[in-house]
């Protein structure tokens, strides 16, 4: 379902536990108030009863989508969880116009490069670069 305010602890926890060594900008804090000001529809989360168990962020710029942060509670993978997650991040890109997603993982992440080409994710030959800009 769509992310709503009551899910913000949720989200910050989950993230803390699924993406430990992350740099501060990427926390919930800083990533989530930003993205309400810009596309709220693609920041997604999965609630059991109250509960936040898994989380997936996209983005359309006009030219690709991205994926970013899909994760999924450790004692509640391979459920099916992430899946789920993925697909309705999936079908939100369509619905804008978008044809073309990627996403990074960190190097040396095999179980979710796995679950990606699962999914029909293909690995290209990129070389990943990336620069801050503004203040921090
Ligand atoms: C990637 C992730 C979101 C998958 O969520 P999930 O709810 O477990 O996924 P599903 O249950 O829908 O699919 C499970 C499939 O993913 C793959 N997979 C997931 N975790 C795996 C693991 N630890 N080892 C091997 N394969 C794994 C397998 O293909 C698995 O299928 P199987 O159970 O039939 O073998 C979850 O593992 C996760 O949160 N990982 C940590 C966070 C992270 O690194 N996210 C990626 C950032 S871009």
């Amino acid at each position: 379902m769509t992310y709503r305010e009551a899910h913000f602890v949720g989200v910050a926890a989950l993230w803390a536990e699924a993406f430990p060594n992350d740099p501060p900008w990427n926390r919930a804090d800083e990533a989530i108030p930003e993205k309400l000001a810009r596309q709220p529809d693609l920041l997604l989360v999965a609630d059991d009863g109250g509960r936040v168990v898994g989380t997936v962020m996209a983005g359309y710029d006009g030219h690709r989508g991205w994926l970013y942060s899909l994760a999924v509670e450790a004692k509640r993978q391979r459920e099916g969880i992430g899946t789920l997650l993925l697909k309705e991040a999936e079908a939100r890109l369509a619905a804008l116009g978008c044809r073309k997603i990627n996403l990074q993982i960190r190097g040396g992440n095999d179980a979710v490069a796995a679950f990606y080409l699962r999914h029909g994710y293909g690995l290209e030959e990129r070389i990943s670069l990336g620069k801050r800009i503004g203040a921090d």
